[in-house]
């Protein structure tokens, strides 16, 4: 039987770890070739070494002509948007402007680019699928989410918008927003604090990076006629983003 995804080509920003990198493995394991990009080119390599069919290729999103590049050099019909980040808890009025533009870049502008580089040979095509890689911080806020909040309701804007633009085009789009996925984010969001990072999943049961790669696979793969356009993802025990149990 041929694979679900055989002849597909499919990149993903934010492939060197955590969902990116389990995304990359299970199209790759349903028999895409994966274009694996981010900005730690030796793990892109060690991954792709692992996989059937991958190209490891370095690249910062927040370059939009290096994305433009990536994107000519590697047509791909399937795009995962999926590199992000957030830099601390801070109340908005303590925050770090610096910290906040590399957040709008990498989680809105990078997004951005990489979408608007896919999108003129999927549309030529008429066919295609883009996941972005959204959040349930992009639906609810909390204290201390703030720059990182409207990074992912930016994206909740654009999924909306765009899927009135694509109208007619046989495009496919897809808002992916998990809960807490236990990956390198909180040591990211923590500055490297790995103490601080482990606390965030104190005593429960976060989702894992597979549990994401599960829902996007199973996105892409539906008939073409079926768009989902929208995957929310909780851990059983998390019911909003302030409201989490914990056993101990
Ligand atoms: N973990 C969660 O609880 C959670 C929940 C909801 C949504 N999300 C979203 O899921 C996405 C992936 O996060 P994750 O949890 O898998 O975190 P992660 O393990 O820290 O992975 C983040 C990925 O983004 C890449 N990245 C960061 N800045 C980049 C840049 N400028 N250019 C290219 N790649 C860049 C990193 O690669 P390099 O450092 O090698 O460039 C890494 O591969 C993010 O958009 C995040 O907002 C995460």
């Amino acid at each position: 039987m041929q694979a679900a995804l055989e002849g597909r080509t499919a990149l993903v920003t934010g492939a060197s770890a955590g969902i990116g990198a389990a995304t990359a493995r299970a199209l790759a394991a349903a028999g895409a070739h994966v274009v694996l990009t981010a900005r730690r080119k030796a793990r892109l390599q060690a991954l792709a070494e692992e996989l059937k069919s991958a190209t490891a290729l370095e690249l910062d999103v927040r370059d939009a002509g290096a994305v433009s590049a990536a994107l000519e050099a590697h047509p791909v019909d399937l795009l995962v948007a999926n590199a992000g980040l957030a830099f601390g808890t801070e109340l908005f009025q303590d925050g770090d402007p610096a910290e906040w533009s590399v957040m709008v870049d990498t989680n809105i502008k990078g997004v951005l680019h990489a979408v608007r580089a896919a999108l003129p040979r999927m549309i030529a095509a008429g066919r295609g699928d883009v996941v972005l890689m959204g959040s349930v911080a992009g639906r609810q806020v909390y204290p201390g989410g703030n720059v990182y909040n409207a990074t992912k309701y930016a994206l909740k804007g654009l999924y909306e918008a765009l899927r009135l633009d694509l109208m007619g085009t046989g495009v496919r789009l897809c808002t992916v927003d998990p809960a807490m996925v236990e990956t390198e984010f909180s040591v990211v969001r923590f500055r490297g604090d790995e103490e601080a990072a482990s606390k965030v999943y104190d005593g429960m049961r976060p989702l894992t990076p597979v549990d994401i790669a599960d829902a996007i696979l199973w996105a892409v793969t539906r008939p073409a006629h079926v768009n989902v356009g929208e995957i929310v993802l909780w851990p059983t025990d998390q019911a909003s983003t302030r409201d989490v149990t914990r056993r101990s």
